[in-house]
């Protein structure tokens, strides 16, 4: 995976960066901006290319972005001198100090392919927050991706080309993203995956993990119109977090998240 997103780095900011900010922008100002108290630290997991890091930054709010793939955290450090970045895996990370606010925006959390990974991600992030710290991500369900994930789409930048396959597996509960890069060098190929989760799987999931769900959102003014929805959950309290056995839905299989 984050070969994937090191290989469309150059790519990201000028074609998706910027729609992708004013999603994260607008549920943070909607959502979350009002909950917090002064000079609030938050974290951006999987923050790509730090637009929304250095946002945070212009509002006054200690930024730190973490993500998996080196050149879009090389990217975010460019676009947001002024705050953190880390490059670590979402699904087990701890950092030396504690927010009051996680967010992770753009279908990031679909990126945790399994219930271990997903797990991971919950008590990462349980663990990465102050007492009643809040958490707040955007997803997509199966019918998101079936209306979204059927389409081909070709970007350039001045030396390169991008081409991307977009489909949606019902089989095997998988959205899968085949990438191949022309121009300079020898021809690249790459996948992404992504894994749909309902708004119940993610809520049990929460719940187990140690939070209480404040405000499921369904979004309808961005790309896909149906299936998106934002999550609000605030942490119960970090210390005596037990590791619960969340169980694979029905029809999931167990995929490594490392295959990408
Ligand atoms: C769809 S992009 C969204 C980026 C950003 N949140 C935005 O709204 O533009 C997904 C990002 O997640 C990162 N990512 C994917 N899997 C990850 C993982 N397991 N841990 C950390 N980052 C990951 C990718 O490198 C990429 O930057």
């Amino acid at each position: 995976m984050p070969e994937a997103y090191d290989a469309i780095a150059p790519f990201y900011e000028q074609n998706w960066g910027s729609q992708f900010f004013s999603n994260a922008k607008g549920l943070f100002s909607k959502l979350m901006f009002r909950r917090l108290g002064s000079k609030p630290r938050v974290l951006d997991l999987c923050c790509g290319t730090g637009e929304f890091a250095a946002w945070l930054g212009q509002k006054g709010i200690a930024a730190t972005g973490l993500d998996s793939s080196s050149r879009m955290v090389g990217r975010a450090r460019i676009n947001a001198p002024g705050a953190e970045f880390v490059r670590a895996d979402m699904s087990a990370f701890t950092l030396p100090q504690r927010f009051d606010a996680v967010t992770c925006f753009y279908n990031s959390i679909n990126h945790a392919l399994t219930a271990p990974s997903l797990q991971g991600v919950l008590q990462s992030v349980n663990g990465s927050l102050n007492p009643s710290g809040w958490f707040l991500f955007d997803g997509i369900d199966e019918q998101g991706y079936l209306e979204s994930w059927h389409a081909d789409e070709v970007v350039r930048n001045s030396d390169q080309v991008c081409s991307i396959r977009y489909r949606y597996d019902r089989d095997q509960r998988l959205a899968i993203c085949n990438i191949t890069i022309t121009g300079s060098g020898p021809e690249r190929q790459y996948e992404l995956r992504q894994r749909p989760y309902c708004r119940t799987e993610l809520s049990e999931a929460l719940v187990a993990a140690g939070f209480t769900v404040e405000l499921v959102h369904p979004i309808h003014d961005s790309y896909p119109l149906q299936g998106r929805y934002a999550i609000l959950a605030r942490t119960k309290g970090n210390t005596d977090v037990s590791r619960p056995q969340i169980t694979a839905p029905p029809g999931v299989r167990s995929i490594s998240a490392n295959r990408t």
